[in-house]
């Protein structure tokens, strides 16, 4: 009998189960835990957040220390098990595991204790909110938890509030029980009532539904959703943000005022894909209006695989930080191998653009740690069709920043028709030969290139404007083709002729998170090359455009493996 999933929001990440390793929703009573995975693992993260097993979710700041707390079930294949297990981090590189947080006990969530996100309330009291399963049919209820003993920097226990739920669905809205979850950081109006939201959908109409409060422990749902959009499905893991217009810098969740847009995020159940809205939040009105809306469907965190993210204020550094999840592209079988499946993204800082019509995010600066033996070149032409090797740094395991410059646009092909920029660059893969572009990098490239994902610029032209493509072409990443082989694209918003032709790429065995243009647009690939793994693997800057473009600036470093857990 199939009995709930665990949904569980942000940064999840799941273990293979026996029966449907769908990453999120669907775990049946034979869920499995592969005990002792295989000793060969060419695929596995060396530093990318991973528990040992199961997902994560709700990051959190505190005193000194990064939280994660994820769910995780220590005795495998029985549901009442199901527990948020937590790590902590003084430097979001290295993580140290803790005992569990929060696990099922009370009628309101004896069923499953799914996802939910921290707040910081007044005297420096942090408090979790999350999703309670309270029955068979997966109804939702939310729930709060606060720490035993705030004296313990690593707040080892929580405990649950006694009025547990906290806050039911209303039936008489419409709003069915299965679809409540993910209650959001919450944030203090001027009127001194809090405020959280969860993701539900009414029929196709995918909702943020506000809640209030004076106390945290009762909770008044608000007439209106505090945003909805018909035919967008059931909204997981909402997150309500403000961003400064001027500064790099990151706000608490309750900031608002002049200087202040605010950012709506929804992952789409439907889509799989975690969107965001830029806009303004009313704060009399209770109310979010966005500059554009999600007709559109343009603006992603990251176009490839990346969802159930979720951002929290890190107070010690003025700055936002996003974490995300990234599931396996890998066949159900080859889970199963790997014993493991699911990894956290690098935590990257996140701001708006200073055109305040898009987000920017960068990794943060921490994991430059990592970085080790330093390869840099001197500035150099990369001739139309030319392959150069990097050799010095391990490529399977390295962090490269690379900058281009190209000599007017005057070869730019021409885009005779609009074309989504995935379906362009499965289009145009990297073989695919045109002016200006593809260059850019091979990665995880077999020493007689029969695999290698490629990461890479194309410049077109389309009407009178011209474009800055980026793509991961996957189409070549590994001769094993049970994986999913999808080519991911983006247009970047920077001028062609600029400064920002760069590219950013993180690598770490099976996952390519690839910055371009400073961070205007980020994809992430999982690849599992089946000759190019570890020290076979290498690396290339290229170029298959019929134009010479300069690279800038080239540097490259091998990564060291971070402690995790
Ligand atoms: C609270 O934590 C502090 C620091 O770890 C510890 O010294 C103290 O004994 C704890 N108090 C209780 C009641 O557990
Ligand atoms: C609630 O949603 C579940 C899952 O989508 C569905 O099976 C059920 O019929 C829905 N119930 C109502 C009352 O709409
Ligand atoms: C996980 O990856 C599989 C295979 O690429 C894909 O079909 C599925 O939609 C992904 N799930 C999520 C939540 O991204
Ligand atoms: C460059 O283009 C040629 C011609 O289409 C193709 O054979 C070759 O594989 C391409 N190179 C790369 C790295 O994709």
């Amino acid at each position: 009998m199939a009995f709930s999933s665990f949904w569980l929001c942000a940064i999840f990440i799941s273990l293979v189960f026996g029966h449907g390793a769908q990453a999120s929703h669907h775990v049946y009573r034979n869920l499995q835990s592969v005990s002792s995975a295989s000793s060969y693992q060419p695929y596995r993260t060396a530093y990318h957040f991973q528990p040992p097993r199961h997902w994560i979710n709700g990051p959190m700041y505190y005193k000194g220390f990064y939280h994660l707390f994820y769910q995780y079930n220590p005795k495998g294949a029985v549901w009442g098990n199901i527990v948020w297990a937590h790590s902590v981090s003084k430097d979001l590189v290295n993580w140290t595991p803790l005992d569990p947080a929060i696990y099922p006990s009370q009628p309101s969530d004896f069923y499953g204790c799914w996802s939910g996100s921290a707040t910081i309330l007044p005297g420096d009291k942090p408090a979790i909110l999350y999703t309670g399963i309270i029955d068979t049919k997966k109804s939702q209820v939310q729930n709060s938890a606060m720490p035993k003993n705030l004296s313990d920097p690593y707040l080892r226990e929580w405990v649950k509030t006694p009025k547990n739920p906290l806050m039911a669905p209303n039936r008489a809205n419409n709003i069915n029980a299965s679809s409540f979850r993910d209650p959001t950081t919450a944030w203090l109006g001027k009127d001194g009532w809090w405020r959280v939201l969860v993701g539900s959908k009414r029929n196709s109409r995918g909702m943020a539904i506000l809640f209030k409060s004076k106390n945290f422990v009762k909770w008044i749902e608000a007439k209106q959703p505090l945003y909805s959009a018909e035919g967008t499905g059931m909204w997981e893991c909402p997150d309500f943000f403000p961003v400064l217009s001027k500064s790099l810098s990151g706000v608490d969740t309750s900031v608002n005022g002049p200087d202040v847009k605010h950012v709506l995020k929804v992952s789409l159940d439907d889509k799989k894909h975690d969107y965001y809205l830029i806009g303004t939040y009313n704060a009399a009105k209770d109310n979010f209006i966005p500059d554009i809306g999600f007709e559109s469907y343009v603006l992603r965190y990251d176009y490839g695989k990346y969802y159930a993210s979720k951002t929290f204020f890190d107070y010690g550094k003025n700055r936002r930080i996003l974490l995300g999840w990234i599931n396996e592209s890998s066949s159900q079988a080859d889970d199963i191998k790997k014993g493991w499946s699911g990894i956290h993204a690098i935590p990257r800082k996140i701001w708006l653009h200073k055109s305040g019509k898009q987000l920017v995010q960068w990794p943060v600066t921490e994991i430059e740690k990592l970085r080790t033996n330093p390869v840099n070149w001197p500035k150099k032409v990369l001739k139309g069709g030319e392959l150069l090797q990097v050799t010095g740094v391990a490529a399977a395991q390295a962090d490269v920043e690379i900058s281009f410059q190209v000599n007017g646009l005057k070869k730019a092909e021409r885009l005779d028709y609009w074309l989504d920029p995935q379906d362009l660059c499965s289009r145009k893969g990297a073989a695919v030969r045109g002016g200006l572009g593809p260059f850019g990098l091979l990665v995880f490239a077999s020493k007689g290139l029969q695999e290698y994902t490629a990461v890479f610029f194309r410049i077109l032209r389309y009407q009178n404007k011209h474009l800055v493509l980026l793509c991961s072409d996957q189409s070549r990443s590994s001769l094993n083709k049970d994986n999913d082989l999808t080519s991911y694209g983006a247009f970047v918003n920077v001028d062609p002729l600029g400064e920002k032709l760069s590219l950013r790429t993180l690598i770490d065995h099976s996952v390519i998170e690839s910055f371009g243009g400073e961070g205007n647009a980020v994809i992430t690939s999982r690849v599992y090359p089946t000759l190019a793994i570890n020290d076979k693997a290498q690396l290339y800057a290229f170029n298959n455009g019929t134009a010479d473009v300069k690279i800038k600036r080239f540097s490259a470093w091998s990564m060291k493996k971070a402690k995790i857990n």
